[in-house]
């Protein structure tokens, strides 16, 4: 699936292990279509298709992709295989598997060994929205239209916070 805005490629890419994922992650493309960046979806799988992985990545980036966003669970190395493909940032939001609460997917995503970065996030559904959140923060630094469009997103919230200061008397 993709969307685009006015470019016509999508600049980020959100990749995920598995179809299992896309529950948590779409809250990561709905919040990419929000902002109007143009992104791609897909699952890929480190182990599972690995040639895939390496043939995608090339593509997308020659293409023009500036951020890859990498979710999985378990052993979650797809961000760290990603992240050993290509030198554009890569993003990673740990998905909750079958065991342990997502610890498995956390530790396993943020303990790259020093020299290939991966950006980790939280686990789950904050993550994911952070990690579109962060990915059009650091196209901001390139394109006035994303640094726009996050900013409006957090001058929002912040008025919608002090908008709902008051708790219910007791
Ligand atoms: C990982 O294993 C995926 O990213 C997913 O989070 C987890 C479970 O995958 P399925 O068994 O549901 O395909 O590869």
């Amino acid at each position: 699936m993709s969307e685009n805005s006015k470019h016509s490629k999508p600049l980020v890419g959100v990749i995920m292990g598995s179809h299992s994922d896309w529950s948590v992650m779409e809250n990561c493309a709905k919040q990419l279509k929000d902002l109007g960046v143009p992104f791609e979806a897909k699952v890929i799988s480190a182990h599972r298709t690995p040639e895939l992985l390496q043939r995608w990545v090339t593509a997308s980036t020659e293409n023009g992709m500036e951020v890859i966003i990498a979710a999985a669970g378990g052993a979650a190395h797809l961000a760290g295989v990603t992240a050993a493909i290509t030198s554009v940032p890569v993003l990673g939001v740990p998905m909750k598997a079958w065991s342990t609460e997502g610890m498995d997917s956390l530790l396993s995503m943020v303990q790259m060994p020093g020299g290939v970065p991966v950006g980790t996030l939280a686990v789950g559904k904050p993550g994911a929205k952070n990690a579109a959140l962060l990915a059009t923060a650091i196209l901001g630094n390139k394109y006035p239209e994303y640094k726009k469009a996050y900013e409006g997103f957090r001058a929002q919230q912040t008025a919608d916070g002090e908008a709902k200061q008051d708790l219910p008397s007791v």
